[in-house]
C-alpha cells in the first residue's frame, strides 16, 4: 500500500490485498526455476492480481517439478526462455537464471514487449548491461533490478541521513564486507563456474554493498577504478566449507572469491571497496560514510547480503565536542517482507505505467564498477570507466 493509500480514510481497516485492483490479472512467467525462483513464486502467490502462467528451465523436468512443489497447477513449462517468450503472451517475467544468462533472457523478454524483473547482479559485463538498457529503451517496458535491500527501513534511513545534509559534504566511503568461509554452492555450482556465474563475490554480494552506499548518495557516476581480484580459497583443494567439510570444487572454480577497489566518483568522492566470499578474517571492515560535518558507521554482517549488522553510529561535532549517537536497528518483522515489496513495487509500476523501482539508470553504474574492477585487475592498473550506452 502506498503512503497515500494508507492515509486515505476510505482504506481504514483494509489491508493491502483488499486494495489491489484485481479487475485485470497480470500474466506472469518465471525464467530459471532454481533456488531464488522459489522466493519469487512465494510472493507472486500472495498477489491477488497475478496469474502464474508459465516457466522455463534448461534442465529437463525442473520447471515442472518447481510448479508442482509450489502448488501451481496448469502452468506451462518450456526448455528455455526463448520457447517461453515465443509461445506465451505475458505481462511480466522474473528472470531468475544464473548471472551469465541475465542479459540474453532480459533482452529477449524486452524485445518481446514483456516487462522484466531481473535478479541481481544486473549481468556480468558492462557491455551486456548496455545492451539490456538499449533493449529496455526500445521496448518502453519496465525493467527493475532485484535489489530487495532497497526496501529495508535501515537502508532507507541511511539514504535519509545522507540526503539530510547532517554529514555535510560526503568525500570518502568505505564499503563491502564478507564471510570467513562462505563460497555459495547452495544447490550446485552455478555461482562458482565461469560459464554460469561469470563473476564471483564481486557480483554476488559486492553489488549489494555498492548499492547500499551509491543509492544513499544518489548514484554518482564512477570515473576511474583501480581494482584487484583473487580466488585463493575457491581454487584451493584444501578449502573447507563453513560446516568444516572439504569442498571438492577447486577444479570447477572459475570466478573471484575476493575483490577490492579504489574508485573515484563524480563529485570528488572516493569509494574504497572490498568483498569476500572467503578470507582468514571475520570482516574486512564496517561501511563508513565520511562527511565534513559528520560520519556514519554501519556495522558489517557476518555474511554480507545487504543488511545492517548492528546499531549504526553517527559521529558529529557540536561546538568542538565530538558527539556519538547510536541509531538502533529498525525491526520490520511486522511488515511484509522485502521480497514481497520488491515484486509488488515492480508490478505496481507495470500496472500504473510508473517508473522502475530499481532502475537500470542507477544500476548501470553499479555494473560499471564491477566491470571496471574486473578489467582493472586484468590490466594491473587504474582504468577509466567507460559505459557504452552513455558514451
Ligand atoms: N535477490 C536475492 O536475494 C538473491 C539470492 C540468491 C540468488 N540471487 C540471484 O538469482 C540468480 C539465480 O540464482 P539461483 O541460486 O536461483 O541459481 P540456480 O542455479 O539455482 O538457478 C538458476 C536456474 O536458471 C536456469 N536457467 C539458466 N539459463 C536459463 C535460460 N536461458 N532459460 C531457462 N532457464 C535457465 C538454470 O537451469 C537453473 O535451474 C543469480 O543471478 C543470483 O545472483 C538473488
Amino acid at each position: 500500500m502506498s503512503e497515500m493509500d494508507a492515509l486515505n480514510p476510505n482504506n481504514a481497516g483494509k489491508n493491502e490485498d483488499d486494495i489491489i485492483d484485481t479487475s485485470k490479472k497480470l500474466r506472469v512467467g518465471i525464467i530459471g526455476t532454481g533456488w531464488i525462483a522459489g522466493s519469487h513464486i512465494i510472493e507472486y502467490k500472495k498477489m491477488p492480481d497475478v496469474e502464474i502462467i508459465a516457466g522455463a528451465d534448461l534442465i529437463p523436468g525442473k520447471a515442472e517439478a518447481f510448479f508442482k512443489a509450489n502448488g501451481i497447477e496448469g502452468a506451462r513449462c518450456y526448455p528455455s526462455h526463448k520457447e517461453l517468450l515465443d509461445n506465451e503472451d505475458l505481462d511480466a517475467v522474473s528472470v531468475c537464471t544464473y548471472n551469465a544468462q541475465h542479459a540474453p533472457c532480459a533482452i529477449y523478454a524486452l524485445e518481446k514487449g514483456v516487462n522484466v524483473l531481473l535478479e541481481k547482479p544486473m549481468c556480468v559485463t558492462i557491455e551486456e548491461a548496455a545492451e539490456i538498457v538499449k533493449a529496455e529503451k526500445a521496448s518502453g517496458k519496465v525493467l527493475s533490478i532485484g535489489f530487495q535491500p532497497r526496501f529495508d527501513a535501515n537502508m532507507k534511513l541511511i539514504k535519509q541521513i545522507c540526503e539530510s545534509g547532517t554529514l555535510g559534504k560526503i568525500y570518502y566511503i568505505q564499503t563491502g564486507g564478507g564471510r570467513r568461509r562462505g563460497i555459495p554452492t547452495p544447490f550446485g555450482t552455478t555461482f562458482i563456474e565461469k560459464e554460469t556465474g561469470g563473476i564471483g563475490a564481486l557480483g554476488d554480494i559486492g553489488c549489494y554493498s555498492l548499492d547500499m552506499v551509491l543509492n544513499a548518495i544518489g548514484y554518482p557516476k564512477p570515473l576511474t577504478v583501480s581494482g584487484y581480484k583473487s580466488s585463493f580459497f575457491g581454487n584451493s583443494p584444501k578449502y573447507f566449507t563453513s560446516e568444516g567439510k572439504p569442498a571438492h570444487y577447486a577444479k570447477l572454480f572459475g570466478v573471484d572469491d575476493f575483490a577490492a577497489a579504489f574508485v573515484r566518483l563524480e563529485g570528488d568522492i572516493i569509494l574504497d571497496f572490498r568483498i569476500a566470499w572467503a578470507m582468514n578474517l571475520d570482516t574486512p571492515g564496517d561501511t563508513i560514510i565520511m562527511g565534513t560535518n559528520g560520519s556514519l558507521r554501519i556495522p558489517s554482517t557476518e555474511c554480507w547480503n545487504g543488511s545492517v549488522g548492528g546499531p549504526m553510529k553517527l559521529y558529529t561535532d557540536i561546538e568542538g565536542l565530538g558527539v556519538e549517537t547510536e541509531i538502533p536497528i529498525i525491526d520490520e518483522t511486522w511488515q511484509k517482507g522485502l521480497f514481497y515489496q520488491k515484486i509488488r513495487s515492480f508490478l505496481d509500476a507495470v500496472k500504473n505505467g510508473g517508473s522502475a523501482p530499481v532502475p537500470s539508470s542507477q544500476i548501470i553504474y553499479n555494473q560499471a564498477i564491477i566491470d571496471g574492477i574486473a578489467k582493472s585487475a586484468l590490466a594491473g592498473k587504474e582504468i577509466d570507466v567507460e559505459i557504452p550506452c552513455l558514451e
